[in-house]
Formats: structure tokens, sequence, C-alpha cells
């Protein structure tokens, strides 16, 4: 019955992060319906969603305090933008709840449409401040290995992902790695965590130094590093990080595409790593995906020479026609009243201290499984490395990933890394938490 709906998509439809040429073989897995933290697709089956999407259903589907707020707004305002003074009313409104709930010392907002777009928008007024501040030289940007930050043109440079530049001519200059900061990922297993902070820090520090700190602008990093793996950093690691920020005066750009929106148990990241950001990126939970919409936010001190330089500049040159969509501003604003009407942070951290307690005790202990980290509602699952050594061509979280989508768990295996990752709608009750691991025990079991 779904076959002409196939037949279309493998004539029509260029899908992104797919192995294309697979794919034209296979087709596409078809999702017609979803409510909650369950989807359901074109043969009628039924799936729980591990990943909200894409990291970023917070406040689960079919959410009929959004679907009313963009019915009514449609029909009052379906568009109009921010260019040249202009604005839509409940944009404004958006705008003044995320920078009052937003880290310190957060002042505005620019909106975007996704996280690839607003970290792009970030990285201009990075180079644009320098250049306002006098100092033209000072332009790199440190992202950290498997940093994933998006994949427009300028982003796809400080993504640390091999599949983002095989091909594309990229990374482009200006940009310098750092190492990524997991504690399972240490070279030397007998380092405490401690010592390896020191280690990521003194990294950091080095890179610093042999660029000159007169050519850095910027580091660019999560919080906690989703899609390179869900690599949550070690103790001490943003705390020393911020030390040599300042010390270099360096600025410091948090991309919470994953992190913000009660991932890691507070409002945001930075307010669970104690990080006092200079600019910061938002996207995804910021209307639960119900609506394409992003931000890109900027301390104080950087709007106060923006003000004072735009005085004989005039025009601040740079936006997207849909930067403040009143559509996103309606859903951003039905989302975060589900937030506060539900205690939905509250509950964020008590159902995930329940599922990291549950991946310890059911899924670390699997014969295949090496490693179980996470923060609140996100999770990652290594695949013992040993094992993937000893076998490198078994594919083995694909496979998981494969047999868990037979038996009703969309769960997504991170590029070019074994790692599961879990980070579900925040409303996930701890029966749907404890039907998911078994479906994923399972999988572990057959694979
Ligand atoms: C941390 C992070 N930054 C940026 C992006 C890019 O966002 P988008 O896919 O909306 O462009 C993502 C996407 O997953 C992300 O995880």
């Amino acid at each position: 019955m779904n076959e002409p709906l196939e037949d279309m998509d493998r004539a029509s439809l260029f899908h992104p992060f797919t192995a294309i040429s697979k794919h034209n073989r296979t087709g596409p897995k078809i999702i017609c319906e979803a409510s909650g933290v369950r989807l359901k697709d074109s043969h009628g089956k039924s799936y729980i969603d591990s990943l909200g999407g894409l990291w970023c259903v917070n406040v689960g589907y079919g959410r009929k305090e959004i679907a009313d707020a963009l019915a009514r707004q449609s029909e009052r305002l379906s568009f109009y933008h921010t260019f040249g003074s202009m604005t839509p009313d409940i944009t404004i409104q958006l705008a003044d709840r995320v920078v009052s709930l937003a880290p310190e010392p957060m002042s505005h907002i620019i909106f975007g449409t996704s996280g690839s777009d607003a970290n792009d928008t970030n990285i201009k007024l990075i180079w644009l401040y320098n250049n306002l501040m006098g100092r033209p030289a000072k332009k790199k940007i440190i992202t950290r290995a498997r940093a994933y930050h998006g994949t427009t043109t300028a982003v796809t440079a400080a993504t640390a992902l091999p599949t983002v530049h095989q091909a594309f001519d990229l990374p482009v200059d200006r940009f310098r790695r750092t190492s990524a900061a997991c504690y399972y990922w240490r070279s030397d297993r007998e380092m405490t965590e401690e010592a390896y902070t020191d280690s990521l820090l003194s990294d950091l520090n080095t890179l610093i130094e042999n660029e000159g700190p007169g050519t850095i602008a910027a580091f660019m990093a999560e919080p906690i590093a989703g899609a390179g793996g869900v690599l949550v950093p070690p103790k001490g690691y943003w705390e020393g990080v911020q030390k040599i920020l300042k010390k270099h005066d360096i600025l410091l750009l948090v991309d919470e595409v994953i992190t913000a929106f009660g991932r890691t148990g507070n409002m945001f990241g930075c307010d669970t790593y104690n990080i006092q950001p200079d600019l910061m990126t938002i996207a995804k939970g910021l209307t639960s995906g119900y609506v394409p919409m992003s931000g890109s936010l900027i301390s104080e001190e950087i709007w106060n020479v923006f003000l004072d330089a735009y005085e004989d500049i005039g025009v601040f040159g740079h936006g997207l026609t849909y930067s403040g969509h009143p559509l996103g501003a309606a859903a951003g604003m039905a989302n975060l009243d589900i937030f506060a009407n539900e205690n939905l942070i509250e509950q964020a951290r008590e159902t995930g201290d329940y599922l990291q307690m549950v991946l310890k005790q059911e899924i670390l202990t699997h014969r295949l499984i090496g490693d179980v980290r996470g923060c609140a509602m996100i999770a990652g699952i290594e695949i013992d490395p040993d094992l993937v050594a000893a076998r490198p061509d078994t594919q083995l979280a694909p496979r998981v990933s494969e047999i868990c989508y037979q038996l009703g768990l969309v769960i997504r295996p991170l590029m070019a890394c074994n790692v599961l990752a879990i980070a579900p709608p925040l409303i996930i009750s701890k029966s749907e938490i404890d039907e998911m691991i078994s479906i994923l025990k399972q999988a572990l079991d057959r694979v």
C-alpha cells in the first residue's frame, strides 16, 4: 500500500546524513504520526522514540497547547520579519523570556532557523567583535575533536567529524582542534580523572600558546558533546577551561543546541556546569522541534561594543528572512509554558536520575557494553572497544539499532563511533524507560 510513497521518496527526496546509494535500494522508513514518546510508521507499527526526533522533542509529540498556539498565531499574524526595526509582537515576548532564563551575562538574542545557522551567526559576531575591538588578527576558533556544530559552510569547519568534510573542500582556515573530553577515552588507563582533566587543559593551553593568543578569537564547545559520542566532561574541566580562556582573553561560545531546555536536568547545560559564556547558541528544545527556530545569544559586554560601533556604521548587515518568525515564537512561548506548568526541569532531573541508574544497572553490565555515560536526560551507550577492535567490520552499534527498530524502539547509532545515543522527550515516564531498556537488552542479546 505504501509502495507509491516509497518510490516517490527514491525519485525525489535527497536525505541528509544517509547512505544514499544504499537508501536507493532499500527505501525510506516512513513516519506518519506521533504522540508523547511514541511514533507510528506507515505500516501502523509503533515505536518508542529514544532520541526525541533528533534530540529535540523535549515536551513530547502531539502537544495540543502548541498546536493551538500555532493555529491562533497563523490566523492572527502568519508572518512578519525583524528587519529594519520591524517585528512581530510575539517575537519580542520570546526574546525577553529566553534572555531572562539564560545564564549570566547573556543580554540579547538574534533568532535563526537551525542550530547550524545560529552557530554561523555567532561565529560571524565573534569576528565582527574583534574587528570592532581593533584586533583583526584575533580570528581563529578552537573546537574539540568529535565536536558537532552543524553543517552550513563555516560551521562545518567547526564540526570535527570526517564525514562532514570529506570531498567538500573543508575545513576552512581559521579553525583549530583540541582534544575531546571523555574520561573513558583516555589513552592511559591508569590515569586518574583529575590527571586526565589536567592533561586536557594542558593540551588546550599549549595549542593557544603555540598558535599565539593574539590569533585566537574563541573556544567553541558543547557542555556535553552530543552527536560526537555523548562525551561528558571530567571533573573540573569547565572550571579549568574558563580560567585558561580568561587568561588569554579568548571568548567562550557555548553550543547549547542539544543541552538547553532541560536536557541536563537544568534549564541550560551552562547551569549544570557553572559556565558563564560570552555567546551561546540554542535551537532544538526552544520549540521542541514543532517549528524550526534557533537563537544566537550574546553578552552585555559584546552588545555594548556593537551599540557603540554602529553609531557610526549604521546598519548591522546580517539576518535571515525568517529570523524571529512569529510561528516559531508562538511555538517557543507555548513550549516554555509547558516547561513552567509541568515543572519539566524538575521532572527531567528526577526521571533522568532514574534513566542513568537503570542504564548502569541493566545495560552497563551487558557483555557487549564498555561504557554508559550521561547526565539526566542524555546518555551514550558505548560498545566495548575491545570487541570492536577484534571485529572491526561488524558494525555493532548499527546492528543493535536495526534490531531495536524491528522490536519497536528507535535508537540512533552515532557517526563513526560505536555509541548509541539516548535523549528522549523529557516527559517520558519511568515505565516507558523500563520498556525502552527491555527492548534494548533483547537487541543486545540477539547481537
Ligand atoms: C550541538 C549541536 N550544534 C549544532 C547542531 C546543528 O543544528 P541543526 O541541525 O539544526 O542545523 C546540532 C545538531 O544536531 C548539534 O547537536
